[in-house]
């Protein structure tokens, strides 16, 4: 663990150069770098507020209990913030563990860890529940593997909706494809939250786009830059996948999204159990994630 108070990280590194960091807060992976640690994979504004005081922008926020605005009144995530507390929480870290292969693959794994005993007073008070959340990420040589583990440690059930909101950078907006979401249903929320079906394999970011893709039947949804696999983004136990990029006017608007043009070089593709809601009974755990390959 390295930095100071809420700036306080976890570094870990590959013998073979790949290299990884996670901020405590959030348990937010801020850096994600393969090719021997010479490309970094994930997108982070140049203004990020990095020092614990609000969510980050850029790299893989945890969103958790609730995904987007929560539902106006009458249910347990209500009065939460938007996307949730998981991303605004500082988290524990529960320690690494490696591993090494014949075939020169080795590993990394980092634990964190959150439960309702180390939320702040406000979260605590917002969504009064018991649970134990292990989030783990494990680096591998060409790949990254994110999961989540929720506990329902109280005498209730309770409803949760979940998503890693990955920002994957990328070179150049207008030479890429979103790939891997035909006949998927989507909820457009740019316009109005209405209901449409993705047809073409090939899915083109050429404005403002904000996608719910739900009960996806394919496994892996990719990312194609100028013609050539960049990414693999391959969903575990969770069928929902959000795309989203703010384009000109909102990337303009948003304080701590810089450069303004960054949205050129970066695009979300969100893995999660957002259409609904998932339900955990008193004692039982669910488990879910992405594992993303780099093809650079
Ligand atoms: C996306 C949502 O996942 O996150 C968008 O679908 C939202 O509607 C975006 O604007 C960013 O959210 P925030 O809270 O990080 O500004």
């Amino acid at each position: 663990v390295v930095g100071e108070g809420g700036s306080q990280k976890v570094v870990a590194k590959l013998p073979s150069g790949e290299s990884i960091e996670v901020l405590l807060f959030g348990a937010t992976v801020t850096s994600w770098k393969s090719n021997g640690g010479q490309t970094e994979n994930l997108w982070l504004s140049d203004a990020a507020d990095l020092t614990g005081k609000k969510p980050v922008r850029g790299g893989i926020p945890v969103v958790f209990p609730v995904f987007g605005p929560p539902p106006k009144s009458g249910h347990a995530t209500s009065s939460l913030p938007q996307h949730g507390f998981a991303r605004s929480s500082r988290w524990e870290y529960m320690g690494k563990s490696t591993s090494e292969d014949a075939l020169d693959s080795s590993s990394v794994k980092l634990d964190f860890g959150l439960d309702r005993q180390s939320l702040s007073e406000e979260a605590r008070k917002a969504w009064p529940l018991d649970f134990g959340l292990v989030y783990s990420v494990t680096l591998s040589k060409d790949s990254l593997q994110a999961a989540l583990t929720i506990q329902n440690e109280g005498e209730e059930s309770f409803d949760f909706q979940f998503l890693l909101h990955t920002y994957f950078r990328i070179q150049d907006i207008s030479k890429i494809a979103v790939t891997g979401l035909s006949g998927t249903e989507y909820i457009d929320k740019v316009l109005d939250a209405s209901l449409h079906t993705q047809s073409d394999n090939q899915l083109k970011i050429t404005g403002e786009t904000d996608r719910v893709y739900k009960d996806i039947k394919q496994d892996t949804t990719s990312i194609v830059e100028d013609g050539k696999p960049r990414f693999d983004v391959i969903r575990n136990n969770v069928k929902d996948t959000v795309t989203w990029n703010p384009w000109i006017e909102k990337a303009k608007a948003m304080g701590d999204f810089s450069p303004d043009d960054g949205y050129k070089n970066m695009v979300c593709v969100e893995i999660g159990a957002v259409d609904g809601w998932q339900k955990l009974d008193k004692g039982e755990a669910w488990e879910g994630g992405m594992l993303v390959k780099s093809h650079l």
